[in-house]
């Protein structure tokens, strides 16, 4: 087998629903049908982790690069689907001014690609650690950077996307209030104009999130950390929370829709997708973040020597096929069945 095929037609991996592949994801993308994906939801390497510094032409070059995925994902997608992009903040190299890169970013893609921007999502991460350390610890002149922007970009003003399946729970509060309306609520015009109905106390089984997504990124069990653990490997540096992608694929996206991660890592949007149903495409360049991230769809009783096989196998270049290992079924010499596929991708 050639290298080309290895890394671009044949599968890292594959599950029940969803198939990772080893490559760029410029290339991978090509080989999916146009019109075809509900769902992209990525966190490329930001500009930081590229150790580009972050003068204007660096910042511009970093853009360009981004552009031509996006050109990709925009043919790729479906007319209602969605491009939903992280991005984190950051500092213009060696002074205390934020870099404007993730607002260029979202402007050159409605601008240029020809995306709307369906709507700003922030991510706030409350146990991000203080950083820039010279700013923030040692000059103490700005505040500890928190935030993340998360672009949710369309093909059309229209995507798909229902709210009520991502509500959050009431407050305290409107519990009481939603016990007894009469007793707590008189409908009336408020001084906004706003005409708050009788409905308003009507139980609609939880409150509208807001675009503010308060989730701490400190993932500190599951199978993927398991793995990694039990075979002495590093985890991946950057990997977002399960319910990031979550959120989105549960707001944007109906079951058996397809998902796809462009840049995966450890495969967190896969897994995401899995669980909830969707189908799903990862693509990541480096095969020791998606040998590891196979740890993820393995059920609880698969024992360190079997992790240890799958990951040598995934390092050396087999395609296994993860099916037979995940939750509810149980491992059986059968199940490490390695595809002896060549010619034939799986690539929908
Ligand atoms: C921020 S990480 C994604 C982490 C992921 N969200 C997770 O939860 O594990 C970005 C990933 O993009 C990968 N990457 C960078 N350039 C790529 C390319 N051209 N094609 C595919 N993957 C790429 C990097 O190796 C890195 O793992």
């Amino acid at each position: 087998m050639n290298n080309f095929a290895f890394q671009y037609n044949k599968p890292v991996y594959f599950t029940r629903n969803g198939t990772a592949y080893c490559g760029d994801a410029r290339q991978l993308l090509k080989n999916l049908p146009d019109e075809s994906i509900n769902l992209v939801i990525t966190s490329p390497p930001f500009a930081l982790q590229r150790q580009k510094e972050y003068g204007n032409k660096e910042q511009h070059e970093y853009i360009d690069w981004l552009t031509e995925f996006t050109v990709l994902v925009h043919q790729k997608l479906r007319h209602d689907g969605s491009f939903v992009l992280d991005l984190g903040g950051a500092y213009q190299k060696g002074v205390p001014v934020r870099s404007l890169y993730n607002f260029r970013v979202a402007i050159r893609f409605c601008d240029e690609v020809g995306f709307h921007l369906a709507e700003d999502f922030y991510w706030h991460n409350p146990s991000k650690l203080p950083s820039p350390i010279e700013w923030v610890n040692k000059r103490k002149i700005r505040a500890k950077d928190s935030v993340n922007t998360i672009w949710w970009f369309s093909k059309t003003e229209h995507p798909k996307a229902d709210i009520t399946k991502v509500l959050t729970p009431y407050s305290e509060r409107m519990k009481k209030l939603l016990s007894a309306p009469d007793k707590f609520y008189k409908p009336k015009l408020r001084p906004s104009g706003h005409d708050i109905a009788a409905s308003f106390g009507k139980d609609n089984g939880g409150s509208i999130p807001s675009n503010l997504l308060q989730i701490p990124n400190s993932e500190s069990n599951g199978r993927y950390m398991d793995g990694c653990k039990a075979l002495n490997l590093k985890q991946h540096p950057a990997r977002f929370p399960a319910k990031l992608p979550e959120f989105f694929i549960k707001f944007l996206t109906e079951p058996n829709d397809l998902v796809v991660d462009i840049f995966a890592g450890s495969n967190t949007t896969g897994y995401v997708a899995e669980t909830e149903g969707r189908q799903w495409v990862a693509f990541e360049e480096r095969i020791d973040y998606l040998a590891a991230s196979a740890f993820r769809f393995l059920s609880k009783d698969s024992n360190t020597a079997q992790m240890k096989d799958i990951h040598t196998r995934i390092s050396q270049g087999d395609s296994v096929n993860l099916s037979q290992c995940q939750a509810g079924r149980h491992f059986s010499d059968k199940s490490l069945e390695i595809t002896k596929q060549t010619e034939e991708s799986l690539l929908i």
